[in-house]
């Protein structure tokens, strides 16, 4: 692994009380702040501790490219670690991701390839292309988020035991949105491991099949439809999400994620991108429903600074619908 120092920037990040929104006394909402790795994004976590493995493996080495599928962020880390090695990266990413992060990802030096979101053609979703371009070439190093267990294994490692020693042990109820599961999966087994009562509810935009496949419904897959949300739930299940570590799942809208992000903004201070804002909505109306005392745990999986052209933008909310959540 390179030795630059941005590297040892990854992890450790602030946990926050966001006090303007505790819903009554002794009922609090905290977050931990991911934005504040390197790249922005929580994504830095999963990359550093499974490139280090590969490394281990012997199966990354100064020949090697690296190969990912990603909403955006995951590539990012992975384009910014693979320069810092000396190596080159590939990225498939779909054709959702905002501007500002495609910029990011070839930034750091990577080639990104952008796949549509509405192609009627299976291998043209971007994990899927993304391994079918690493089984072309033996220096091809697939990462593999959706399908290797060293994702949730590296928030299991990190976040999981980070947020643990931020709130003393005394965690009622955790709240993340799932894209891969890692997060929601290696935090919860943790989380778990500490106080089996800590709830685990996923926070699912509409239009993902997450919620309705936990819930049993036997069509889940009819629930799939577009969103604008950025890197949260997911449209087929993938290996990375542990359903059954969940106890409950809650639904956000664009709406709901898009209000709460510019809420955050404005009374927080805190620059957010979409699935975070959906994750704080669904921490809020948990947290309505508990008693005082309790504790409710979310996460910030990446910045605001991503979706300027988008949330932050008023010619885009006004055509997507969401003129009236501006301010002024
Ligand atoms: C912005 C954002 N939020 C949430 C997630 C979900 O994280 P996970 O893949 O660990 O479920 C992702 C993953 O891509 C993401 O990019």
């Amino acid at each position: 692994m390179s030795k630059i120092e941005a590297l040892k920037l990854i992890g450790n990040t602030p946990m926050v009380h966001l006090k303007t929104l505790d819903p009554k006394p002794g009922v609090e909402i905290y977050a931990k702040l991911e934005f504040m790795n390197p790249t922005g994004s929580i994504k830095d976590r999963i990359i550093q501790y499974m490139v280090q493995k590969g490394l281990d493996a012997g199966k990354i080495n100064a020949n090697t490219t690296l190969v990912e599928g990603s909403s955006g962020n995951t590539a990012a880390s992975v384009a910014m670690i693979a320069s810092s090695m000396g190596l080159k990266s590939i990225l498939f990413v779909p054709d959702k991701c905002s501007e500002e992060k495609i910029a990011i990802i070839k930034s750091y030096g990577a080639e990104v390839i952008v796949k549509s979101t509405s192609s009627s053609d299976p291998n043209d979703e971007y994990g899927v292309a993304a391994g079918i371009k690493a089984s072309e070439s033996e220096d091809y190093y697939y990462i593999d988020q959706f399908n290797s267990m060293l994702n949730p294994e590296a928030h299991y490692m990190t976040l999981g035991k980070e947020i643990v020693d931020d709130m003393n042990g005394k965690i009622d109820a955790f709240v993340a949105a799932g894209s891969t599961g890692g997060t929601i999966s290696g935090v919860a087994k943790r989380l778990k491991e500490n106080d089996p009562n800590t709830k685990i509810i996923l926070a699912d935009p509409e239009g993902s099949i997450n919620k309705p496949y936990f819930e049993g419904k036997e069509d889940y897959m009819s629930y799939k439809k577009s969103f604008e949300v950025e890197g949260a739930g997911k449209t087929k299940i993938v290996k990375t999400m542990d359903f059954d570590i969940l106890d409950e799942a809650i639904s956000f809208n664009d709406e709901n994620a898009i209000e709460m992000v510019l809420r955050l903004a404005r009374d927080e201070g805190l620059m957010v991108g979409g699935s975070a804002g959906g994750n704080v909505w669904v921490a809020l109306e948990v947290a309505k429903r508990m008693e005082a005392p309790a504790k409710i745990v979310t996460v910030i999986p990446d910045s605001g600074f991503k979706y300027l052209s988008k949330m932050f933008n008023s010619t885009w909310l006004k055509e997507k619908g969401f003129g009236h959540l501006i301010a002024n």
